[in-house]
C-alpha cells in the first residue's frame, strides 16, 4: 500500500459514508470499517473499497482493523458516538465509553499505523457545550492530539462540524436556531479539500471559525453570549 490509500473509521455511516464515496471518485483505495456489515458491504461495492467489520472499542477487531490498515497514506476517523443530558446523570460506563471510541481509538488506531497524513472528524462543540460535557472533551482531545501529531511530521487535519444530517441525531431532535444543519457531503468535500491542501483546521460552516476564534480570545465573553443566545 501507499500513495492513495486510505482507511476510513465510521464509514458505515454519514460523514464517513460520505468521505468514503468522495475519495474514491477521486480515485483513491479503501480500507472501510465500521460496525454494520451490511451497510459496509455495500459501500465498498460502489467505491471498490474492502470492507473490514469491526468494533474499534474490541480489542481482537481493532487488531484486524489496524492490519488491513498496514501502509495507508491517510488515515480518516470519523466513528464517534454522543451522548447530551445533564452531567450528573451520565453513567460512569457511559463516559468511559465515549472516551473510549471518541478519543483513545484514533489515538491507538494513529500510533499503530503512523501514516503521513490522518484526519480527525472532531466538532464545533470543542468551544464546550451546555449538556454535552464529555463528547466536547473528547473531541477537544481529538483537536490537541492532531495540533501535537504536526511535530511528528505527521500532516493532520481536524475537521469542525456543526450540525449535520446523518443518523447521528437518531432519536434526538436538533432544535437549535444555529448553526444550521448541512449535509455530509459538505463536511466530506471539506474534509478532503483541507487534506489535499495540508489545512490544519477546517470549520463547516466556514462561519464557526468566528465563533471558536472568539472562544479562543475571550472565552468569558464567548460564554456570557452562548448562555444569552444558546
Ligand atoms: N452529525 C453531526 O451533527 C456531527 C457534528 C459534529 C461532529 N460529528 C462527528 O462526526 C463523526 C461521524 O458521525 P456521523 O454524524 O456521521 O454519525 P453516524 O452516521 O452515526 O456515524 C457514526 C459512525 O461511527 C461508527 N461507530 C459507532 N460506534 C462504533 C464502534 N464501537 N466501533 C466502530 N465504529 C463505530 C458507526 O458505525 P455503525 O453505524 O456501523 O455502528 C458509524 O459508521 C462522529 O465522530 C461525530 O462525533 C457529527
Amino acid at each position: 500500500m501507499g500513495m492513495n490509500h486510505a482507511l476510513v473509521t465510521g464509514a458505515s455511516s454519514g460523514i464517513g459514508a460520505a468521505t468514503a464515496l468522495r475519495l474514491a471518485a477521486d480515485g483513491w483505495n479503501l480500507v472501510l470499517t465500521g460496525r454494520d456489515r451490511r451497510r459496509l458491504e455495500e459501500l465498498a461495492d460502489r467505491t471498490g473499497g474492502r470492507a473490514v467489520a469491526a468494533d474499534l472499542t474490541d480489542d481482537d477487531a481493532l487488531r484486524q482493523v489496524i492490519d488491513a490498515g498496514r501502509g495507508v497514506d491517510l488515515l480518516v476517523h470519523s466513528a464517534g458516538i454522543g451522548w447530551a443530558g445533564p452531567f450528573a446523570e451520565m453513567e460512569p460506563d457511559r463516559i468511559d465509553r465515549l472516551v473510549e471510541l471518541n478519543l483513545t481509538v484514533p489515538m491507538r488506531l494513529t500510533r499503530a499505523l503512523l501514516p503521513p497524513r490522518v484526519a480527525f472528524v472532531a466538532s464545533v462543540a470543542v468551544v464546550g457545550v451546555r449538556d454535552e460535557d464529555v463528547y466536547a472533551a473528547t473531541k477537544a482531545g481529538l483537536r490537541t492530539f492532531a495540533a501535537s501529531l504536526r511535530y511528528r511530521g505527521i500532516t493532520t487535519t481536524a475537521v469542525f462540524p456543526g450540525a449535520v444530517r446523518t443518523p447521528f441525531f437518531h432519536g434526538r431532535t436538533y432544535d437549535r436556531r444555529f448553526p444550521r444543519m448541512v449535509e455530509p457531503e459538505r463536511v466530506a468535500d471539506a474534509l478532503v479539500d483541507a487534506v489535499l491542501r495540508g489545512r490544519a483546521e477546517v470549520f463547516v460552516p466556514r462561519w464557526l471559525t468566528v465563533a471558536d476564534r472568539l472562544h479562543g480570545a475571550l472565552p468569558a465573553t464567548f460564554h456570557h453570549l452562548a448562555r444569552r443566545f444558546g
